[in-house]
């Protein structure tokens, strides 16, 4: 296999990579789409090798994605919910992870609420570490799938405009995101209510648009980011970022008067969940420029690079 190396044992966020690095995730990720469109789906590039999923927050897309990825190489997949866990009967993570790790896992996919929960579980086990989502921290896959999907789309990422809009304070994709893409030259516009605009972004590359109508002019691509309810549900601030949801869809979701300012070969995205007619009118998130389903079939295949690249992976060709 060629291309720049991949010096890591783990990934844990994308401000550890290069852009050399995002790249090659990007190039291997290519490689593997070919894979999942074939009647068997399956190489056997990780045959012998463990994957546990530990996800100790809900998930759909990341979760399942990293199963069929593991699947798809020939790895076997151990899925792990919070919920179903003996944390729930006061173990702690640390002892969670060290008798994982007893278990000789390769790599272990690890969500938490708790931002640097993966960085600390590296710490303290042999296996690779993939952070599938730490908290308002970083999600790093998915910020390598958004990139991938973009690449798709729009043949490049040096040189776009894109609108990233939404609750930008609580989002790790935002944050994520935010790194990959200025690292590989794109202008990034960072839109929401002031409550939900961190201070020094700025400082990040991002350009701050309070007014979603200024973020989506000119701009190659809009992503939409969901409310994290999850976050705010914490005492005072449960109700004090916003006045109301319809408000909110009003003056800061996307629908069709926003939408029909947008470049006609403008490409919608949204990480999902989607709150449908919250930050993103049904009619748009299901037409014909939201690229939002090929973002999850990206997932599987950046997902299927990055085990290949920490599970020690080796292919036939090499
Ligand atoms: N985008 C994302 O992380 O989705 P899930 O929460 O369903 O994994």
């Amino acid at each position: 296999m060629t291309g720049a190396p991949f010096a890591h044992r783990h990934l844990l966020g994308i401000e550890d990579l290069s852009a050399e690095e995002i790249v090659r995730v990007l190039d291997l990720a290519e490689t593997f789409v070919e894979i999942s469109e074939r009647p068997i789906k399956k190489v056997p590039t990780l045959r012998g090798k463990t994957v546990i999923n530990l996800f100790m927050e809900p998930s759909t897309r990341t979760r399942t994605s990293f199963e069929i990825a593991a699947k798809r190489l020939s790895a076997d997949a151990i899925n792990i919910s919070g919920s179903t866990s003996s944390t729930t009967k006061g173990e702690t993570l640390l002892d969670t992870a060290r008798n994982l790790q007893a278990m000789a896992p390769d790599v272990i996919v690890i969500r938490h609420s708790s931002s640097g929960a993966p960085h600390f579980i590296a710490k303290h086990v042999g296996a690779a570490v993939i952070n599938a989502g730490d908290g308002t921290h970083e999600h790093p896959t998915q910020a390598l799938l958004d990139c991938a999907t973009i690449r798709k789309h729009k043949g490049k990422i040096a040189g776009l405009t894109i609108a990233i809009c939404g609750d930008i304070a609580h989002s790790r994709v935002a944050r994520s995101d935010l790194l990959a893409l200025t690292k590989l030259g794109a202008k990034v516009r960072l839109s929401g209510p002031r409550t939900m605009l961190p201070a020094g972004v700025e400082q990040l590359g991002a350009e701050v648009h309070p007014r979603i109508e200024s973020a989506v002019a000119d701009a190659d691509v809009v992503m939409m980011l969901r409310i994290q309810q999850e976050r705010l549900d914490h005492g005072a601030t449960k109700t004090s970022l916003f006045p109301n949801t319809r408000e909110y869809s009003r003056y800061f979701g996307l629908g069709n008067r926003v939408a029909a300012m947008l470049k006609p070969d403008a490409i919608i995205m949204h990480p999902g969940p989607i709150n449908r007619g919250v930050e993103l009118d049904p009619g748009i998130a299901d037409g014909a420029r939201s690229v939002i389903l090929d973002q999850v079939t990206y997932g599987v295949a950046v997902r299927m690079a990055l085990l290949y690249l920490l599970g020690g992976g080796t292919r036939p060709e090499e």
